[in-house]
Protein backbone atom coordinates (compact mmCIF):
# COMPACT_ATOMS: atom_id res chain seq x y z
CA UNK A 1 0.00 0.00 0.00
CA UNK A 2 1.49 3.40 -1.10
CA UNK A 3 1.89 5.65 1.76
CA UNK A 4 1.02 9.13 1.78
CA UNK A 5 3.52 11.77 2.01
CA UNK A 6 3.47 13.77 4.95
CA UNK A 7 2.09 17.20 4.59
CA UNK A 8 4.12 20.45 5.34
CA UNK A 9 2.99 21.53 8.45
CA UNK A 10 1.18 25.69 7.83
CA UNK A 11 3.81 28.04 8.75
CA UNK A 12 2.16 29.87 11.93
CA UNK A 13 0.77 33.29 11.34
CA UNK A 14 3.25 36.06 12.25
CA UNK A 15 1.62 38.66 13.99
CA UNK A 16 4.09 41.31 12.90
CA UNK A 17 3.69 40.51 8.73
CA UNK A 18 1.37 43.82 8.57
CA UNK A 19 1.15 42.70 4.70
CA UNK A 20 -1.87 40.47 5.94
CA UNK A 21 -4.90 41.87 4.29
CA UNK A 22 -7.57 40.71 7.17
CA UNK A 23 -5.49 43.41 9.38
CA UNK A 24 -7.13 46.07 7.02
CA UNK A 25 -10.97 43.84 6.23
CA UNK A 26 -11.18 44.16 9.85
CA UNK A 27 -9.10 47.32 10.97
CA UNK A 28 -6.88 45.82 13.33
CA UNK A 29 -3.28 47.09 12.10
CA UNK A 30 -2.61 49.40 15.11
CA UNK A 31 -1.24 47.45 17.11
CA UNK A 32 0.87 45.58 15.25
CA UNK A 33 2.28 48.84 13.84
CA UNK A 34 2.46 50.05 17.16
CA UNK A 35 5.18 46.93 18.09
CA UNK A 36 6.97 47.38 14.94
CA UNK A 37 7.47 51.03 15.44
CA UNK A 38 8.47 50.69 19.39
CA UNK A 39 10.57 47.85 18.81
CA UNK A 40 12.05 47.26 15.33
CA UNK A 41 11.42 49.98 12.73
CA UNK A 42 13.05 47.95 9.93
CA UNK A 43 12.06 44.75 10.65
CA UNK A 44 12.57 41.88 8.13
CA UNK A 45 9.04 39.42 6.98
CA UNK A 46 10.44 36.41 5.99
CA UNK A 47 7.12 34.38 5.09
CA UNK A 48 4.50 36.67 3.98
CA UNK A 49 1.66 36.12 0.70
CA UNK A 50 4.47 38.20 -0.98
CA UNK A 51 7.21 36.81 0.00
CA UNK A 52 9.85 37.62 2.53
CA UNK A 53 10.22 42.10 2.91
CA UNK A 54 11.38 44.36 5.01
CA UNK A 55 8.70 46.33 6.79
CA UNK A 56 10.14 50.06 6.96
CA UNK A 57 7.67 51.93 9.76
CA UNK A 58 8.73 55.27 11.18
CA UNK A 59 9.09 58.50 9.78
CA UNK A 60 12.61 58.97 9.49
CA UNK A 61 14.01 56.04 7.65
CA UNK A 62 11.04 55.96 4.71
CA UNK A 63 12.22 59.68 4.35
CA UNK A 64 15.45 58.39 4.16
CA UNK A 65 15.00 55.80 1.63
CA UNK A 66 12.77 57.84 -0.21
CA UNK A 67 15.98 60.36 -0.38
CA UNK A 68 18.12 58.04 -2.41
CA UNK A 69 15.88 56.59 -5.18
CA UNK A 70 19.33 55.42 -6.86
CA UNK A 71 19.70 52.80 -4.05
CA UNK A 72 16.29 52.27 -3.18
CA UNK A 73 14.44 51.60 -6.78
CA UNK A 74 11.10 51.93 -7.96
CA UNK A 75 11.53 50.12 -11.07
CA UNK A 76 13.80 47.09 -10.14
CA UNK A 77 10.50 45.52 -8.43
CA UNK A 78 7.60 47.51 -9.30
CA UNK A 79 5.92 49.91 -6.12
CA UNK A 80 3.78 47.47 -4.54
CA UNK A 81 4.80 44.03 -2.58
CA UNK A 82 2.94 42.03 -5.21
CA UNK A 83 6.13 40.62 -7.24
CA UNK A 84 5.53 40.57 -11.33
CA UNK A 85 5.17 36.77 -11.96
CA UNK A 86 8.17 36.16 -15.12
CA UNK A 87 6.96 33.47 -17.62
CA UNK A 88 3.21 34.00 -16.44
CA UNK A 89 0.77 34.99 -19.59
CA UNK A 90 -1.63 36.04 -16.71
CA UNK A 91 0.79 39.17 -15.49
CA UNK A 92 1.47 41.69 -18.15
CA UNK A 93 3.89 43.87 -17.18
CA UNK A 94 2.79 47.27 -17.87
CA UNK A 95 5.39 49.96 -17.44
CA UNK A 96 4.12 53.22 -15.60
CA UNK A 97 6.17 55.77 -14.59
CA UNK A 98 5.68 55.47 -10.66
CA UNK A 99 7.67 52.67 -11.12
CA UNK A 100 10.19 53.71 -13.12
CA UNK A 101 14.09 55.13 -11.98
CA UNK A 102 15.37 58.13 -13.21
CA UNK A 103 15.90 59.44 -16.25
CA UNK A 104 12.60 58.18 -17.74
CA UNK A 105 10.64 58.86 -14.89
CA UNK A 106 11.21 62.41 -15.13
CA UNK A 107 10.64 62.78 -18.54
CA UNK A 108 6.95 61.02 -18.46
CA UNK A 109 6.32 62.94 -15.01
CA UNK A 110 7.26 66.47 -16.84
CA UNK A 111 4.26 65.53 -19.54
CA UNK A 112 1.58 64.51 -16.80
CA UNK A 113 2.71 67.65 -14.34
CA UNK A 114 1.39 71.09 -15.99
CA UNK A 115 -2.71 69.36 -15.46
CA UNK A 116 -2.05 69.62 -12.17
CA UNK A 117 0.14 73.30 -11.48
CA UNK A 118 -2.10 75.70 -9.38
CA UNK A 119 -2.91 77.79 -12.52
CA UNK A 120 -5.02 74.78 -13.32
CA UNK A 121 -6.27 74.02 -9.79
CA UNK A 122 -7.52 77.84 -10.27
CA UNK A 123 -8.95 77.24 -13.79
CA UNK A 124 -11.00 73.82 -12.37
CA UNK A 125 -12.22 75.00 -9.20
CA UNK A 126 -15.45 76.57 -10.13
CA UNK A 127 -16.17 73.24 -11.93
CA UNK A 128 -15.61 71.15 -9.11
CA UNK A 129 -17.32 73.63 -7.02
CA UNK A 130 -20.30 73.18 -8.87
CA UNK A 131 -20.23 69.24 -9.37
CA UNK A 132 -20.29 68.90 -5.21
CA UNK A 133 -22.60 71.31 -4.97
CA UNK A 134 -24.71 69.59 -7.76
CA UNK A 135 -24.08 65.59 -5.37
CA UNK A 136 -24.65 67.61 -2.71
CA UNK A 137 -28.15 68.74 -3.54
CA UNK A 138 -29.68 65.48 -4.15
CA UNK A 139 -28.84 63.97 -1.34
CA UNK A 140 -31.97 63.48 0.92
CA UNK A 141 -31.82 64.79 4.94
CA UNK A 142 -32.30 62.27 7.63
CA UNK A 143 -32.20 59.26 5.30
CA UNK A 144 -29.92 56.43 5.08
CA UNK A 145 -27.74 56.27 2.01
CA UNK A 146 -24.49 55.07 1.25
CA UNK A 147 -21.63 57.73 1.49
CA UNK A 148 -18.95 56.01 -0.55
CA UNK A 149 -20.82 55.28 -3.61
CA UNK A 150 -23.63 58.31 -3.51
CA UNK A 151 -20.86 61.03 -3.03
CA UNK A 152 -17.21 59.67 -3.28
CA UNK A 153 -16.92 57.70 -5.84
CA UNK A 154 -19.39 59.86 -8.06
CA UNK A 155 -17.55 62.78 -7.32
CA UNK A 156 -14.37 61.07 -8.19
CA UNK A 157 -14.87 59.25 -10.66
CA UNK A 158 -16.39 62.67 -12.14
CA UNK A 159 -13.14 64.18 -11.74
CA UNK A 160 -11.39 61.59 -13.74
CA UNK A 161 -13.72 61.42 -16.24
CA UNK A 162 -13.19 65.49 -16.77
CA UNK A 163 -9.17 65.19 -16.85
CA UNK A 164 -9.19 62.46 -19.44
CA UNK A 165 -12.18 64.02 -21.80
CA UNK A 166 -13.71 60.68 -21.24
CA UNK A 167 -17.45 59.88 -22.47
CA UNK A 168 -19.40 61.14 -19.18
CA UNK A 169 -22.40 58.05 -19.78
CA UNK A 170 -19.93 55.44 -19.33
CA UNK A 171 -17.60 57.20 -16.51
CA UNK A 172 -18.20 54.46 -14.36
CA UNK A 173 -16.04 52.07 -15.98
CA UNK A 174 -13.08 53.99 -15.00
CA UNK A 175 -14.01 53.31 -11.07
CA UNK A 176 -14.98 49.70 -12.28
CA UNK A 177 -10.64 49.39 -13.72
CA UNK A 178 -9.59 51.69 -11.28
CA UNK A 179 -11.04 48.78 -8.73
CA UNK A 180 -9.35 46.21 -10.59
CA UNK A 181 -6.30 47.06 -11.20
CA UNK A 182 -5.45 48.40 -7.39
CA UNK A 183 -6.20 45.07 -5.63
CA UNK A 184 -2.77 43.84 -5.43
CA UNK A 185 -4.78 40.81 -3.50
CA UNK A 186 -5.58 39.34 -6.79
CA UNK A 187 -2.00 38.50 -7.81
CA UNK A 188 -2.33 35.21 -5.46
CA UNK A 189 -5.05 34.24 -7.72
CA UNK A 190 -4.16 32.96 -11.46
CA UNK A 191 -7.85 32.80 -12.47
CA UNK A 192 -8.29 36.59 -11.13
CA UNK A 193 -5.42 37.78 -12.57
CA UNK A 194 -6.85 36.14 -15.89
CA UNK A 195 -9.75 38.30 -15.35
CA UNK A 196 -7.61 40.97 -14.15
CA UNK A 197 -5.85 41.19 -17.66
CA UNK A 198 -9.08 41.15 -19.79
CA UNK A 199 -10.33 44.50 -17.88
CA UNK A 200 -7.08 45.89 -18.12
CA UNK A 201 -6.72 45.22 -22.24
CA UNK A 202 -10.59 46.34 -22.42
CA UNK A 203 -9.29 49.74 -20.86
CA UNK A 204 -6.70 49.70 -22.63
CA UNK A 205 -8.98 49.35 -25.94
CA UNK A 206 -11.42 51.83 -25.06
CA UNK A 207 -8.43 54.56 -24.13
CA UNK A 208 -6.91 53.84 -27.64
CA UNK A 209 -9.90 54.55 -29.38
CA UNK A 210 -9.94 57.98 -27.73
CA UNK A 211 -6.26 58.73 -28.28
CA UNK A 212 -7.08 58.07 -32.16
CA UNK A 213 -9.49 60.48 -32.10
CA UNK A 214 -7.41 63.35 -30.76
CA UNK A 215 -4.47 62.38 -32.68
CA UNK A 216 -3.55 65.24 -34.91
CA UNK A 217 -6.03 67.22 -33.74
CA UNK A 218 -5.29 70.63 -31.99
CA UNK A 219 -4.30 70.17 -28.41
CA UNK A 220 -6.56 70.22 -25.65
CA UNK A 221 -6.07 70.54 -22.02
CA UNK A 222 -6.74 66.76 -20.74
CA UNK A 223 -4.37 64.00 -20.19
CA UNK A 224 -4.67 62.15 -23.03
CA UNK A 225 -3.89 65.15 -25.47
CA UNK A 226 -1.33 66.41 -23.11
CA UNK A 227 0.67 62.72 -23.74
CA UNK A 228 -0.01 62.85 -27.88
CA UNK A 229 1.87 66.03 -27.75
CA UNK A 230 4.44 65.31 -25.40
CA UNK A 231 7.88 64.04 -26.79
CA UNK A 232 8.39 61.92 -23.94
CA UNK A 233 5.19 60.00 -23.99
CA UNK A 234 3.99 60.03 -27.92
CA UNK A 235 5.59 57.09 -28.90
CA UNK A 236 5.04 54.69 -26.10
CA UNK A 237 4.45 51.40 -26.76
CA UNK A 238 0.88 49.76 -25.94
CA UNK A 239 1.91 48.33 -22.97
CA UNK A 240 3.83 52.23 -21.37
CA UNK A 241 0.61 53.97 -22.70
CA UNK A 242 -2.31 51.59 -20.99
CA UNK A 243 0.49 51.49 -17.36
CA UNK A 244 0.69 54.89 -17.63
CA UNK A 245 -3.41 55.52 -17.54
CA UNK A 246 -3.75 52.79 -15.27
CA UNK A 247 -1.32 55.13 -13.27
CA UNK A 248 -3.57 58.06 -13.19
CA UNK A 249 -6.97 56.26 -12.99
CA UNK A 250 -6.16 54.04 -10.16
CA UNK A 251 -3.82 57.30 -8.71
CA UNK A 252 -7.05 59.72 -9.01
CA UNK A 253 -9.33 57.56 -8.13
CA UNK A 254 -9.24 55.34 -4.90
CA UNK A 255 -7.07 57.66 -2.79
CA UNK A 256 -9.26 60.87 -3.16
CA UNK A 257 -12.23 58.78 -3.23
CA UNK A 258 -10.96 56.92 0.04
CA UNK A 259 -10.22 60.70 1.76
CA UNK A 260 -13.54 61.40 0.72
CA UNK A 261 -14.88 58.97 2.99
CA UNK A 262 -12.69 59.05 5.75
CA UNK A 263 -14.11 62.55 6.23
CA UNK A 264 -17.60 61.53 6.59
CA UNK A 265 -16.08 58.56 8.94
CA UNK A 266 -13.40 60.09 10.80
CA UNK A 267 -15.50 63.20 11.84
CA UNK A 268 -17.95 61.21 13.01
CA UNK A 269 -15.44 59.25 15.13
CA UNK A 270 -14.11 62.37 16.73
CA UNK A 271 -17.35 64.69 17.07
CA UNK A 272 -15.66 67.19 19.61
CA UNK A 273 -13.36 67.67 16.33
CA UNK A 274 -15.91 67.64 14.40
CA UNK A 275 -17.60 70.29 16.16
CA UNK A 276 -14.38 72.44 16.50
CA UNK A 277 -14.73 72.44 12.25
CA UNK A 278 -18.15 73.26 11.98
CA UNK A 279 -17.67 76.26 14.51
CA UNK A 280 -15.04 77.52 12.54
CA UNK A 281 -14.53 76.81 8.79
CA UNK A 282 -11.01 78.41 8.54
CA UNK A 283 -9.72 75.03 9.81
CA UNK A 284 -11.06 73.13 6.93
CA UNK A 285 -7.51 73.75 4.50
CA UNK A 286 -5.90 71.68 7.78
CA UNK A 287 -8.37 69.15 8.26
CA UNK A 288 -8.06 68.63 4.39
CA UNK A 289 -4.29 67.96 5.55
CA UNK A 290 -4.80 65.89 8.78
CA UNK A 291 -7.72 63.47 7.66
CA UNK A 292 -5.57 62.47 4.75
CA UNK A 293 -3.03 61.92 7.51
CA UNK A 294 -5.16 59.94 9.66
CA UNK A 295 -6.56 57.76 6.77
CA UNK A 296 -3.34 57.66 4.45
CA UNK A 297 -5.14 56.17 1.19
CA UNK A 298 -1.87 54.14 0.25
CA UNK A 299 -0.81 52.39 2.95
CA UNK A 300 2.66 51.08 1.28
CA UNK A 301 4.92 52.30 -1.09
CA UNK A 302 7.60 49.13 -2.32
CA UNK A 303 11.30 49.79 -3.14
CA UNK A 304 13.82 47.52 -3.82
CA UNK A 305 17.23 48.18 -3.11
CA UNK A 306 19.89 47.95 -5.65
CA UNK A 307 22.83 47.61 -3.38
CA UNK A 308 23.88 46.35 -0.11
CA UNK A 309 23.11 48.87 2.44
CA UNK A 310 22.60 49.56 6.45
CA UNK A 311 19.14 51.01 7.17
CA UNK A 312 18.31 51.69 11.09
CA UNK A 313 20.92 49.55 11.80
CA UNK A 314 19.75 46.35 9.87
CA UNK A 315 21.59 44.74 6.62
CA UNK A 316 19.65 45.35 3.44
CA UNK A 317 20.98 43.23 0.54
CA UNK A 318 20.55 44.22 -3.12
CA UNK A 319 17.80 42.69 -4.16
CA UNK A 320 15.95 43.06 -0.74
CA UNK A 321 11.83 44.79 -1.19
CA UNK A 322 11.56 46.86 1.43
CA UNK A 323 7.49 48.23 2.29
CA UNK A 324 7.47 52.07 3.25
CA UNK A 325 4.49 52.06 5.41
CA UNK A 326 3.27 55.83 5.32
CA UNK A 327 0.17 53.94 7.48
CA UNK A 328 2.46 53.60 10.03
CA UNK A 329 4.70 57.04 9.86
CA UNK A 330 1.60 58.71 9.69
CA UNK A 331 0.92 57.13 13.08
CA UNK A 332 4.62 57.82 14.52
CA UNK A 333 3.84 59.56 17.89
CA UNK A 334 7.42 61.16 17.90
CA UNK A 335 6.55 62.83 15.06
CA UNK A 336 2.65 63.13 15.54
CA UNK A 337 1.62 63.22 19.04
CA UNK A 338 -1.89 61.75 19.53
CA UNK A 339 -1.13 60.35 16.49
CA UNK A 340 -4.44 58.02 16.49
CA UNK A 341 -6.82 60.93 16.85
CA UNK A 342 -7.94 63.53 14.19
CA UNK A 343 -6.90 66.79 15.55
CA UNK A 344 -8.89 69.16 13.03
CA UNK A 345 -6.28 72.15 14.19
CA UNK A 346 -2.92 69.58 14.33
CA UNK A 347 -0.19 72.39 14.02
CA UNK A 348 2.01 70.08 11.73
CA UNK A 349 -0.93 67.78 10.07
CA UNK A 350 0.67 68.73 6.62
CA UNK A 351 4.25 66.65 7.30
CA UNK A 352 2.18 63.81 6.67
CA UNK A 353 3.32 61.37 4.26
CA UNK A 354 0.66 60.24 2.80
CA UNK A 355 1.70 61.36 -0.59
CA UNK A 356 5.18 60.04 -0.45
CA UNK A 357 8.29 62.16 -0.42
CA UNK A 358 10.96 62.91 -3.07
CA UNK A 359 11.13 62.03 -6.82
CA UNK A 360 7.78 60.28 -6.61
CA UNK A 361 6.18 62.53 -4.58
CA UNK A 362 1.99 62.62 -5.80
CA UNK A 363 2.18 64.35 -8.78
CA UNK A 364 -1.83 64.85 -8.55
CA UNK A 365 -1.43 65.79 -4.84
CA UNK A 366 -2.94 69.84 -5.29
CA UNK A 367 -5.86 68.16 -7.48
CA UNK A 368 -6.93 65.29 -4.76
CA UNK A 369 -6.40 68.58 -1.73
CA UNK A 370 -8.91 70.71 -3.98
CA UNK A 371 -11.61 68.34 -4.37
CA UNK A 372 -11.59 67.21 -0.68
CA UNK A 373 -11.65 71.07 0.59
CA UNK A 374 -14.13 71.67 -1.81
CA UNK A 375 -15.98 69.12 -0.70
CA UNK A 376 -16.30 70.08 3.28
CA UNK A 377 -16.43 74.03 2.25
CA UNK A 378 -19.75 73.24 0.66
CA UNK A 379 -20.77 71.36 3.11
CA UNK A 380 -20.12 73.83 5.49
CA UNK A 381 -22.41 76.10 3.28
CA UNK A 382 -25.14 73.90 3.94
CA UNK A 383 -24.15 72.94 7.51
CA UNK A 384 -24.06 69.73 6.32
CA UNK A 385 -23.53 66.79 9.01
CA UNK A 386 -22.47 63.29 8.32
CA UNK A 387 -24.25 60.85 10.99
CA UNK A 388 -22.55 57.30 10.32
CA UNK A 389 -25.40 54.67 11.25
CA UNK A 390 -22.83 51.51 11.18
CA UNK A 391 -19.58 50.21 10.81
CA UNK A 392 -18.26 50.48 7.44
CA UNK A 393 -17.15 47.28 4.90
CA UNK A 394 -13.12 48.25 4.35
CA UNK A 395 -10.97 46.96 1.52
CA UNK A 396 -9.20 44.12 2.08
CA UNK A 397 -5.95 44.62 1.15
CA UNK A 398 -2.69 45.89 2.60
CA UNK A 399 -1.97 48.54 -0.19
CA UNK A 400 -5.28 50.59 -0.89
CA UNK A 401 -6.63 51.77 2.51
CA UNK A 402 -10.35 52.17 2.37
CA UNK A 403 -13.27 51.44 2.72
CA UNK A 404 -16.36 50.21 -0.01
CA UNK A 405 -19.57 51.12 2.00
CA UNK A 406 -20.39 53.55 4.47
CA UNK A 407 -23.61 53.79 5.75
CA UNK A 408 -24.82 57.53 6.91
CA UNK A 409 -27.63 60.39 7.16
CA UNK A 410 -27.33 63.54 6.84
CA UNK A 411 -28.79 66.70 9.02
CA UNK A 412 -28.26 69.60 9.71
CA UNK A 413 -26.05 71.61 12.98
C1 LIG B 1 2.16 59.14 -6.79
C2 LIG B 1 -0.73 59.17 -2.90
C3 LIG B 1 -4.11 61.61 -5.43
C4 LIG B 1 -1.60 60.69 -9.46
C5 LIG B 1 1.67 58.95 -5.53
C6 LIG B 1 2.39 58.33 -4.45
C7 LIG B 1 1.58 58.34 -3.37
C8 LIG B 1 0.34 58.96 -3.74
C9 LIG B 1 1.89 57.76 -2.00
C10 LIG B 1 3.75 57.68 -4.65
C11 LIG B 1 4.89 58.28 -3.96
C12 LIG B 1 6.15 57.46 -4.04
O1 LIG B 1 6.27 56.43 -4.73
O2 LIG B 1 7.05 57.91 -3.37
C13 LIG B 1 -1.89 59.86 -3.25
C14 LIG B 1 -2.94 60.21 -2.31
C15 LIG B 1 -3.88 60.91 -3.01
C16 LIG B 1 -3.43 60.97 -4.40
C17 LIG B 1 -2.94 59.85 -0.84
C18 LIG B 1 -5.18 61.51 -2.55
C19 LIG B 1 -5.46 61.85 -1.31
C20 LIG B 1 -3.72 61.59 -6.74
C21 LIG B 1 -4.45 62.18 -7.84
C22 LIG B 1 -3.75 61.90 -8.98
C23 LIG B 1 -2.57 61.15 -8.59
C24 LIG B 1 -5.75 62.98 -7.70
C25 LIG B 1 -4.06 62.22 -10.42
C26 LIG B 1 -5.20 62.49 -10.93
C27 LIG B 1 -0.37 60.20 -9.07
C28 LIG B 1 0.71 59.89 -10.00
C29 LIG B 1 1.81 59.46 -9.23
C30 LIG B 1 1.37 59.51 -7.85
C31 LIG B 1 0.65 60.01 -11.51
C32 LIG B 1 3.20 59.05 -9.73
C33 LIG B 1 4.21 60.15 -9.46
C34 LIG B 1 5.65 59.79 -9.79
O3 LIG B 1 6.01 58.63 -9.82
O4 LIG B 1 6.44 60.72 -10.03
N1 LIG B 1 0.42 59.36 -5.06
N2 LIG B 1 -2.22 60.33 -4.49
N3 LIG B 1 -2.59 60.99 -7.23
N4 LIG B 1 0.06 59.97 -7.80
FE1 LIG B 1 -1.03 60.27 -6.12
Amino acid sequence: MATLAPEAPALAVDPLDVSRPELYRDDVWQAPFRELRATSPVHRVEHSGFGPYWSVSTYKPIVHVESMPELFSSQAGGITLADFIEQDPTDVRMPMFIAMDRPKHTGQRRTVAPAFTPSEMVRMTDNIRMRTAEILDTLEWNTPFDWVDTVSVELTTQMLAILFDFPWEDRRKLTFWSDWAGDIELVKSPELRLERLKHMYECGAYFQNLWNGKVGKAPTPDLISMMIHSDAMAEMDQMEFLGNLILLIVGGNDTTRNTMSAIAYGLDLFPDERAKLEADPALIANTVQEVIRWQTPLAHMRRTATADTVLEGQQIKAGDKLALWYLSANRDESVFPDADRIIVDRPNARRHLAFGHGIHRCVGARLAELQIAILLEEMAKRRMRVNVLGEPERVSACFVHGYRKLPVEISRY
